[in-house]
């Protein structure tokens, strides 16, 4: 796995406008949110991870939100396509971004919709993707086929659990935690399958989202605040959980997980 994170420090990160259930216009505190992303970066340092820094274009609040920028295997990278037009200028950001620090970029076909690291997960060959809110099983099968994974396409079915990001969390290739009420029956018989050890979260540690969790080398987990009974669950694991309290973010229906791309 990478030790090395692509993070964009919020210096005009705001809510402007609504493009998922969590962003109903509440005032973020700059200040506050600049001190809390600060956490993070701090905290994967002192855990020995490389922080790469990508700076943040005035008009895009959440280019902040760096999972979304693509998926990285090796020296590839798929670009997004977001599906709402307010984030789509951010992928011209990113690709300069990733061309100059000399990674082959992809761009998907414009029909595709597809949204990067925040619907998907990259466990040795296979990519679990989630699809059917923001990114199109036509986006997630294109981006597999180009990286050349095995795809685990996973339905999403609830709006406010719009990436897989926000509603599953895979913390090594035997065990993950995730939300049954963000999937529909047929992905949850597929998680089923892959996975042997799945945590079911409840609908409390899941709205504080428990899901978006920072996972680094299996056994140290970087959580948002809030989230309760999964911290025992995990605890019985060997789970080393590190709380941060990210509520300017959650203002945008974003939280540690969303902040953080391995590259
Ligand atoms: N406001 C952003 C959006 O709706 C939040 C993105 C969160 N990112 C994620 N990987 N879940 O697009």
């Amino acid at each position: 796995m990478s030790n090395t994170v692509l993070l964009c420090a919020p210096i005009h990160f705001d809510v402007i406008y609504s493009i998922n259930p969590w962003m109903i216009g509440e005032p973020v505190n700059s200040a506050v949110a600049l001190e809390q992303w600060f956490r993070l970066k701090d905290t994967l340092e002192e855990w020995g991870v490389d922080v790469k820094l990508i700076g943040q274009v005035g008009n895009l609040p959440d280019m902040v939100f760096t999972a979304n920028a693509g998926t990285v295997r090796g020296n590839k990278v798929v670009l997004s396509n977001f599906k709402f037009p307010e984030r789509q200028p951010e992928t011209d950001v990113y690709e300069r971004w990733f061309k100059k620090e000399g990674y082959e970029t992809y761009r998907l076909p414009k029909k595709y919709s597809f949204e990067g690291c925040g619907d998907t997960v990259v466990s040795e060959d296979k990519m679990f993707a989630g699809y059917g809110v923001r990114s199109d099983l036509g986006g997630i099968r294109r981006a597999a086929k180009i990286l050349d994974l095995e795809l685990i396409p996973l339905k999403l079915s609830h709006d406010s659990f719009y990436h897989l990001d926000t509603c599953f969390c895979l913390l090594n290739n035997q065990c993950a935690m995730y939300y049954p009420g963000a999937f529909t029956p047929s992905a949850l018989k597929k998680l089923r399958k892959h996975i042997p050890d799945l945590i079911p979260l409840d609908v409390h540690d899941a709205a504080h989202f428990a899901a978006n969790s920072v996972v680094y080398q299996e056994n140290r987990v970087l959580m948002p605040a809030g989230p309760q009974k999964i911290v025992e669950e995990l605890d019985i694991r060997g789970v080393e959980v590190t709380h941060i309290n990210t509520s300017e973010f959650l203002k945008s229906g974003g939280s540690l997980q969303c902040m953080t791309l391995w590259i």
